[in-house]
């Protein structure tokens, strides 16, 4: 018997470690490495969190999210594709790497946790018996989320032409951890000088003599220690005006003319482009299809092609307005003819034929007999020639006389 048995168990033996070592270093295999792992962050209440992983190995691993409440590491739960009523989206793709996002949108103060990204090639990743602790790599971000400050601002303002200095102003009414400062933003730019590092719970910028371009969005923001800033928006709104324009475009027929408006103000005005028309403000008509248009917020372009001589001379209108008002100015279009370019030339040509056909009357008119005064003035060689000789004709035909 135990000789029988022996080979029995010797071949098992053998299958076993060629089983485990085929199983531990797959053919030109690599173990799960990460390249990049979820950072830990902190967010606010209402807003989206976006975790990176990043997982090399061959072949490719696979990879996984799981979530644990705070100081219940022993507890993990998977995360899938449509968790938390949607909120939760996972996008792995798996290429030479596998690379997966993690994004929870509209955040809770529940959300706060450990999330943990889990990649494995192993084949026995999911073969119960094992340990997951061995047959998967683990990377942890740790989630914060704070209830989002809130911050009072005051009124939004419409500049009137006579606008005394403007105050805006902010309070920040709550907060889950004391503010450490504050600074004010316009256009998305900061504010040079508003800096303060006060954390006080109130902040005001002062416009002492608004213009329009003192007009735009502005946001105070409050900023606490290792987390999120908060901001609040107020308004500045003005009349548009048009502050670069041509005042007139001189072109030959055939050719393009380009006009163009720029404004100051906001909003960004919605832009339209007019034609006198027998002292008629009219729209454009396009039908001959040469009109072209282009907005680009606080710039217009028009641009007329092919030029017609009596169809686009005039007084063009370019017209800037938003909800506060608008604003126009005229640019004037002259367009000359192809010919345009010869009229020097003409003149001249026009010129010597005007001269030879005044001395032609001229000299028909004189009586035969009517002798030329030597020192009458001669105003060019032409002259001088056609009068001397005359000279000699008359001479000759006082001598045949
Ligand atoms: C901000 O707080 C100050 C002082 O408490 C108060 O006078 C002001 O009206 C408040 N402003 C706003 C916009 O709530
Ligand atoms: C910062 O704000 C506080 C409270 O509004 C104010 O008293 C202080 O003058 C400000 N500091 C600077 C540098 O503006
Ligand atoms: C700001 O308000 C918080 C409460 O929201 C308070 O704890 C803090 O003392 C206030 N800071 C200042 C400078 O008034
Ligand atoms: C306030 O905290 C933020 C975020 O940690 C930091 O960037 C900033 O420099 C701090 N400001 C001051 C005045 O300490
Ligand atoms: C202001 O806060 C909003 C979210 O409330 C954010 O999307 C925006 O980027 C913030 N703006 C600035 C200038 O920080
Ligand atoms: C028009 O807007 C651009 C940014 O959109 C800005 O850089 C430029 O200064 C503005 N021009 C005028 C005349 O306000
Ligand atoms: C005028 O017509 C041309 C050709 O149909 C078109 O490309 C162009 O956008 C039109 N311009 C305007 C201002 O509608
Ligand atoms: C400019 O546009 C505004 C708003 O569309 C309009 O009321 C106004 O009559 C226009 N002005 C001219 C000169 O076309």
């Amino acid at each position: 018997m135990a000789t029988a048995r022996g080979p029995v168990w010797l071949g098992a033996a053998v299958s076993a470690l060629l089983w485990l070592s085929l199983s531990l270093t797959p053919a030109r295999g690599q173990n799960a490495g990460f390249v990049k792992s979820p950072l830990s962050e902190t967010k606010l209440t209402g807003d989206t969190i976006e975790l990176y992983c990043d997982v090399v190995g061959n072949p490719t691993p696979e990879i996984q999210w799981w979530y644990a409440e705070v100081n219940r590491g022993d507890s993990f739960i998977q995360l899938w594709d449509g968790a938390r009523k949607r909120r939760v989206s996972i996008n792995t793709a798996y290429g030479s790497n596998g690379v997966s996002v993690l994004r929870v949108t509209r955040l809770a103060l529940e959300d706060t946790g450990t999330y943990e990204c889990r990649a494995s090639n192993d084949p026995r990743r999911n073969d119960l018996r094992q340990n997951p602790a061995i047959t998967w790599i683990r990377a942890q971000a740790t989630v914060v989320i704070l209830p989002k400050p809130k911050i009072t601002p005051s009124e939004d303002v419409v500049l009137k032409p006579t606008s005394s200095p403007i105050i805006l102003y902010c309070n920040l009414t709550f907060a889950p951890i004391p503010s450490n400062g504050s600074y004010w933003i316009k256009d998305g730019e900061e504010i040079a000088g508003t800096r303060n590092s006060s954390g006080a719970n109130s902040t005001e910028y002062k416009i002492n003599k608004p213009k329009t371009e003192s007009s735009g969005e502005y946001h105070c923001l409050f900023m606490f220690e290792n987390s999120p800033s908060a901001n609040a928006s107020i308004e500045i709104k003005a009349l548009p005006e048009i502050v670069g324009h041509k005042r007139s475009e001189n072109k030959n027929e055939g050719q393009s003319a380009l006009m163009y408006c720029k404004s100051v103000g906001y909003p960004y005005p919605v832009w339209t482009w007019h034609k006198k028309v027998d002292n008629e403000i009219v729209e454009l008509n396009n039908a001959t299809g040469r009109y072209f248009i282009t907005n680009k917020g606080n710039y217009s372009e028009l641009i007329i092609e092919n030029l017609h001589i009596q169809d686009d001379p005039g007084e063009y209108l370019c017209n800037a307005s938003n909800y506060i008002g608008h604003s126009f100015v005229v640019t004037i279009l002259r367009v000359r003819s192809h010919l345009a370019p010869l009229w020097p030339f003409l003149g001249v040509v026009a010129e010597i034929l005007i001269l030879v056909i005044i001395i032609v009357i001229y000299e028909k008119r004189k009586r035969p007999d009517e002798v030329p005064d030597d020192d009458e003035p001669v105003s060019g060689p032409m002259k001088t020639n056609s009068t001397n000789n005359h000279k000699d004709k008359n001479l000759r035909q006082r001598n045949t006389n």
